[in-house]
């Protein structure tokens, strides 16, 4: 799908990948001189850049872009971005040179959509202070005391399907992802009335995002459906989270003033920032806890599901890999439900796991800003400008990737590893940002692969995805038929 097609470009990458071997980790980060040329890129339409063809099919754009160069210019939105299809470029900027990087404007405008003080969005010490107190729930010891519940809650949802029954694989995944997080990391049971305000929020957020860029091209008094809809599902998310609050407030005091799950945490998280303007007499501030709780409900459960849903449909689509993963899941099982001391063992299932998460990962893109203008090999970053990451294009890059296009999971076993660049692939982000709960993730995945792969096959009704860009890389419906196994 993303290939390099330009016949100039062809010679120059390939020369410059061999070029990059392990010694070239990274790309060169430099003040700039006012005589420094800006990244190449499409010249767009007057007034609105390139807007127009951003806004209508951002994939097919990004990949278009691609045969620019590593870093390609374009101005769209009213923003000036510019696109890096460089891994070492990427290390430099997620990873050895963050410090002179901040998430930036785009960031933070869609920050302020969803909570512009959780740990997703915050800079420098404030975000350093969240992510350290936030961190202790996400150590190997606590992720082996969720995995229990990941195991049970996906056990129960595959028993109650039928044989036969067709099943939307984002909405099922939804839910199961919105129950694992919320009892694992919070010690809470979300009714279905409760769930269904938080994915209401997700898909309202979702739709605001698919035009988030357009917005700034409306006329501040005509609200539009969907704005009017973002705005209704956030005052509902507001109140749940208020309520929420309240409850474990209430319940803290009465049963277990030593309360430790990730809500107890966040409470704390808030106490450290000092600020006390919620509850006078804890010093909650309730604004941060209510931005954190929301980024942990967003960043942990939207972003599971979909590359769940990823992974079953392409399961489905592959039996040779699916018989694989069978035989790996009876030898190591023995016909048990997995536990955590299983994961390691489950090698293949990582492998599966893996290969979904660069085919399609979740997060697409990432974004960064300049502090101040920087050169990075030899162009010129003004510091208004947008870095775009472009994870999907860079993990299906064929200078990095055999048959780039292909599920193939066995490209992950040890003795295919090649010496591509680290950051070749980052489904995860890099660098002090990285993904908060990768760990987390990565064992959810795993043991809910390996739980439904005891229990069901799927058979695809959905033949072809309609990838989009919304809040996560959205496939579209995905349908499948559930044939359940003998046991
Ligand atoms: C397959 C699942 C997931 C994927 C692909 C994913 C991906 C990512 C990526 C790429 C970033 C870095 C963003 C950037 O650098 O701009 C990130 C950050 C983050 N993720 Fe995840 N994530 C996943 C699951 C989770 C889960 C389960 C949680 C929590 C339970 C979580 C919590 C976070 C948080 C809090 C951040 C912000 C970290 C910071 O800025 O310090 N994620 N995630």
């Amino acid at each position: 799908m993303t290939r390099r097609s330009h016949p100039e470009r062809e010679d120059g990458r390939k020369e410059s990948a061999d070029a990059r071997s392990a010694d070239a980790k990274s790309a060169d980060v430099a003040p700039a001189t006012a005589r420094s040329p800006k990244p190449p890129g499409p010249s767009g339409f007057p007034v609105v850049d390139s807007t127009v063809a951003a806004s209508r099919d951002p994939l097919g754009f990004t990949d278009e872009l691609a045969s620019y160069g590593d870093l390609v210019s374009y101005g769209a939105f009213g923003e000036e971005f510019v696109a890096v299809f460089d891994p070492r470029i990427v290390e430099t900027v997620l990873v050895s040179e963050n410090d002179a990087f901040v998430k930036g404007d785009f960031e933070q405008a869609f920050g302020d959509l969803l909570a512009p003080q959780g740990v997703a969005f915050t800079e420098g010490e404030r975000w350093r202070r969240q992510r350290t107190a936030l961190q202790s729930a996400f150590t190997p010891d606590r992720i082996e005391s969720y995995a229990a519940e990941m195991v049970a809650a996906t056990a129960a949802r595959a028993d109650d399907w039928a044989d036969g029954e067709a099943v939307e694989l984002g909405d099922a995944f939804a839910g199961l992802t919105l129950h694992i997080l919320t009892r694992a990391l919070f010690d809470l049971d979300l009714d279905a009335q409760r769930g269904a305000v938080v994915r209401d929020a997700t898909e309202a957020i979702g739709a605001i995002m698919d035009r988030f860029g357009l917005l700034s091209f409306l006329p501040e008094w005509a609200p539009s459906r969907t704005e009017r809809r973002y705005e209704a599902a956030m005052a509902g998310l507001d109140d749940l989270v208020d309520d929420l609050m309240a409850e474990r407030r209430d319940e803290a005091a009465e049963v277990d003033p030593d309360r430790d799950d990730l809500l107890s945490l966040l409470v704390a998280a808030a106490e450290a920032e000092g600020t006390g303007i919620g509850n006078e007499e804890t010093g909650m501030n309730a604004e941060v806890v209510r931005d954190q709780l929301v980024t942990f409900l967003f960043a942990g459960h939207e972003t599971t599901s979909t590359a769940l849903t990823y992974a079953c449909w392409l399961l489905a689509g592959h039996p040779d890999v699916r018989r694989r993963l069978d035989a790996e899941i009876d030898r190591v099982l023995g016909g048990r439900d997995p536990s955590f001391a299983d994961v390691s063992q489950l090698d293949y299932t990582e492998q599966v796991t893996k290969e979904a998460l660069r085919l399609y990962p979740p997060v697409y893109a990432l974004y960064r800003q300049p502090k101040d203008e920087v050169l990075v090999d030899d162009y010129r970053i003004p510091p208004d400008t947008t870095l775009q990451i472009a994870t999907y294009e860079i993990q299906r890059d064929e200078c990095w990737w055999v048959a780039p296009d292909e599920f193939r999971p066995e490209r992950w076993q040890e003795e295919n590893a090649s010496d591509r660049p680290e950051y070749a692939y980052f489904p995860f982000g890099g660098g002090p940002r990285h993904c908060l709960g990768m760990r987390f993730a990565m064992t959810e995945l795993q043991l809910v692969l390996a739980t439904l792969a005891r229990r069901v096959e799927f058979e695809r009704v959905t033949d072809d995805l309609d990838l989009s860009m919304g809040l996560t890389l959205d496939p579209g419906a995905v349908e499948v038929r559930v044939r359940k196994k003998m046991r």
